[in-house]
């Protein structure tokens, strides 16, 4: 059985090319089932309720979320009707939304938790006494547990894959929008990878035109953030092979797809 992981998508072009080609990438790479970071995915801030019912029926089986989750103010009154959706589990106590869930898909009970790093981000509580609280008892109540780490270094989201490794199937870091080349099976069985990367705009600043990111960057005055529209557009993620048998990953592979005008013209 195959998972794909699918990084930041990212305001229209994100939402387009999951709308447009996640049934032939699905078909392409005979994934099954399908987990995408939406916490840009409308207008690169958050989620509303419109664009997370089209990721769903793309079909996308599970949104992950990150930091940018509420930046929607919709979606603090939708989120609970959607057991599809999982936000980061480390905000307090008695946030809308849920950590994990557990998915029934052909038999199998798949567990997906979605937490947030400490390190240059929301100060939430730590994500290592979270997957404390909660992975025993998920591991109990699934057969293989995906995690997306939404964090912003490196050193953090490798140190949660050592944590969770030989518990979780997958662990894989979101947030930067730019896709690590250390996809692999850590020592003892999880799939890891750094980042997924983003599904957006190739050019431009993580999904923004990159004139307003050189402008705020040269004038230090604010500006105001506009997604980069132009083609070719990006899909990034990963796509993990599990051994129905043993339940553990086989292979963690990199997709990394460009869609350009001249090979799809009319998106
Ligand atoms: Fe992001
Ligand atoms: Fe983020």
């Amino acid at each position: 059985m195959k998972i794909l992981m699918i990084g930041d998508v990212v305001g229209r072009p994100g939402r387009q090319i999951i709308r447009a080609y996640l049934p032939s990438v699905k078909a392409e790479l005979q994934a099954d089932f399908v987990v995408a970071n939406g916490e840009n995915a409308s207008g690169g801030n958050g989620l509303t309720e419109k664009n997370a019912r089209q990721l769903l029926s793309a079909p996308v089986d599970v949104l992950t979320m990150g930091n940018h989750v509420w930046r929607q103010k919709e979606t603090r009154d939708y989120i609970d009707q959607y057991d599809r959706i999982v936000r980061p589990l480390n905000y307090p106590p008695g946030t809308p939304g849920q950590g994990y869930h557990v998915y029934d898909f052909k038999g199998l009970r798949i567990g997906v938790l979605n937490m947030s790093g400490q390190s240059f981000m929301d100060n939430l509580d730590s994500p290592f006494t979270a997957a404390d609280q909660v992975v025993p008892k998920l591991l109990e109540a699934s057969d293989l547990l995906l995690v997306d780490f939404h964090a912003e270094t490196t050193s953090e989201k490798i140190a949660m894959g050592y944590y969770l490794d030989g518990q979780a199937a997958a662990v894989v870091g979101t947030h930067t929008h730019v896709q690590t080349a250390d996809a692999r099976i850590l020592p003892k069985g999880t799939a890891y990878i750094t980042d997924l990367g983003m599904t957006g705009p190739l050019n431009g600043v993580l999904g923004v035109k990159a004139e307003i990111i050189l402008e705020q960057l040269q004038t230090k005055m604010p500006v105001r953030y506009e997604i980069e529209r132009q083609m070719p557009w990006q899909l990034n993620g990963v796509l993990i092979d599990i051994d129905e048998t043993t339940l553990k990953p086989r292979s963690i592979e990199r997709v990394y797809k460009v869609f350009d005008e001249e090979d799809h013209p009319g998106l």
